[in-house]
């Protein structure tokens, strides 16, 4: 039977979606998370962390384990922290009454709110006991929680912290830090660390005057290999009951240069436009550009929040990559005018996770799309081009 939606989902994968490859990776973090082993992933925006750990989840409740997933992404407190924490790890003791009962008493922090939904399914939330004198406390106590769980449970149980780099970027991030490290140090629990932010999540994991130094493994999520992504594309399109040619696929994967998220983007443009006939050259193209203007609204925030130094470094290395950003001729070909500030706005790019140096050390932008919506933008055919007629 075909599907009658959009096969390619622009958001985390779902839990009954397929994911593309992966699979080596997913085996070893599982591994991991039956041995109570702590792990980091690193791997640039949208490059399919999320999606990736949803499914090691969903896993490891298959054969029996407990997974809990919080998103600390911004978080604006150690309050904040721990109530997201909290709510998750409500929602994952949700999974059968007997479970809940018995464990949800051992989170002495918060309690646990239950709240019937118009439709008749319930959601749960966590709401402070008040047992705890402040934010740091109940951050700590529902940690040490997590671990009392896993004392209970045969398996160990499968934490899973994304964008945690957040959560040391608050202004008590140090204590924060040290608080959790000794007690996550002793946990039975196991841990995975996720973020976007690889710099700031490697200082925090891999320097020696850091809480967490050597308190988990580093990983890099691999980039999808581009031939099984272009296969998968295929096959994506193919449940929807159109027929996509190879050399369609092949192009979108490499104009992206099989980031994640973009070809997933790239193809659900394409699909929208053209089902349920097959694309040519030209539908490709169109899709695209659509794509990128598409992505004005995050890629105009992002452009606006840096210095007008780093706006300017990032528009030349999405004109042109280079191993010495900091050389006198790249800087005057761009423009560049200081080489202190050019060090300045490469430090303020890599800590952001705009740009980084790739494996022939060559610095570039880390979002096709974004590089692309930079050299295409401003350019005077795209003016042109508004300005005639439809
Ligand atoms: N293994 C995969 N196969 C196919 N598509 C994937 C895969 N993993 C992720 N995607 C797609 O890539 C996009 C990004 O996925 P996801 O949100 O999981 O990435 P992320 O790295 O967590 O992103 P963010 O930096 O925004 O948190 C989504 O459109 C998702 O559907
Ligand atoms: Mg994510």
């Amino acid at each position: 039977m075909h599907g009658t939606g959009n096969p390619f989902s622009k958001t985390v994968i779902g839990d009954n979606e397929p994911l593309c490859n992966q699979k080596e990776l997913l085996a070893a973090l599982m591994l991991e998370a039956h041995s109570g082993n702590n792990n980091v992933l690193l791997a640039p925006r949208r490059a399919g962390k999320t999606s990736l750990a949803m499914r090691l989840a969903r896993n490891y409740r298959a054969q029996g384990g407990l997974a809990t997933f919080t998103d600390l992404s911004a978080v604006p407190s150690t309050d904040a922290a721990a109530e997201r924490i909290a709510t998750a790890l409500f929602a994952a003791l949700s999974i059968n009454d007997k479970i809940f009962k018995k464990l949800s008493q051992l989170v002495t922090a918060f309690v646990p709110v239950i709240t019937m939904n118009p439709d008749g399914s319930f959601s749960v939330s966590a709401s402070a006991s008040g047992i705890c004198k402040n934010g740091l406390d109940r951050l700590v106590s529902v940690v040490a929680s997590l671990d009392r769980i896993s004392t209970q449970s045969d398996m160990p149980f499968l934490v899973i912290l994304d964008e945690f780099q957040d959560l040391a970027m608050l202004s008590d991030g140090a204590l924060i830090e040290a608080a959790l490290r000794s007690t996550i140090q002793h946990h039975k629990a196991s841990y995975l660390f996720i973020g976007s932010r690889r710099k700031l999540l490697r200082d925090m994991f891999e320097s020696p005057n850091r809480a967490f130094y050597r308190g988990a493994t580093t990983r890099e999520l691999p980039f999808i290999n581009k031939d099984e992504f272009s296969v998968h594309l295929i096959e994506r399109a193919g449940t929807s009951g159109a027929v996509w040619p190879r050399a369609i696929t092949d192009t979108i994967v490499a104009t992206v240069e099989a980031h994640t998220y973009s070809v997933t983007a790239i193809a659900h443009t394409l699909f929208e436009a053209t089902a349920p006939h097959t694309p040519n050259e030209d539908d490709l193209t169109d899709a695209i550009h659509i794509t990128t203007t598409r992505e004005t609204s995050l890629f105009m925030s992002i452009y606006a929040s840096l210095t007008p130094q780093s706006r300017i470094l990032l528009e030349a290395l999405a004109a042109e990559a280079t191993k010495h950003p900091m050389a006198g001729d790249y800087m005057a070909r761009h423009k560049l005018t200081n080489a202190a500030t050019v060090k300045k706005s490469l430090l303020t790019l890599v800590n952001g996770d705009h740009i980084a140096i790739n494996e022939d050390g060559f610095t570039c932008l880390t979002d096709p799309l974004l590089k692309r919506w930079l050299t295409t933008r401003w350019s005077k055919r795209n003016m042109l081009s508004s300005l005639l007629p439809e």
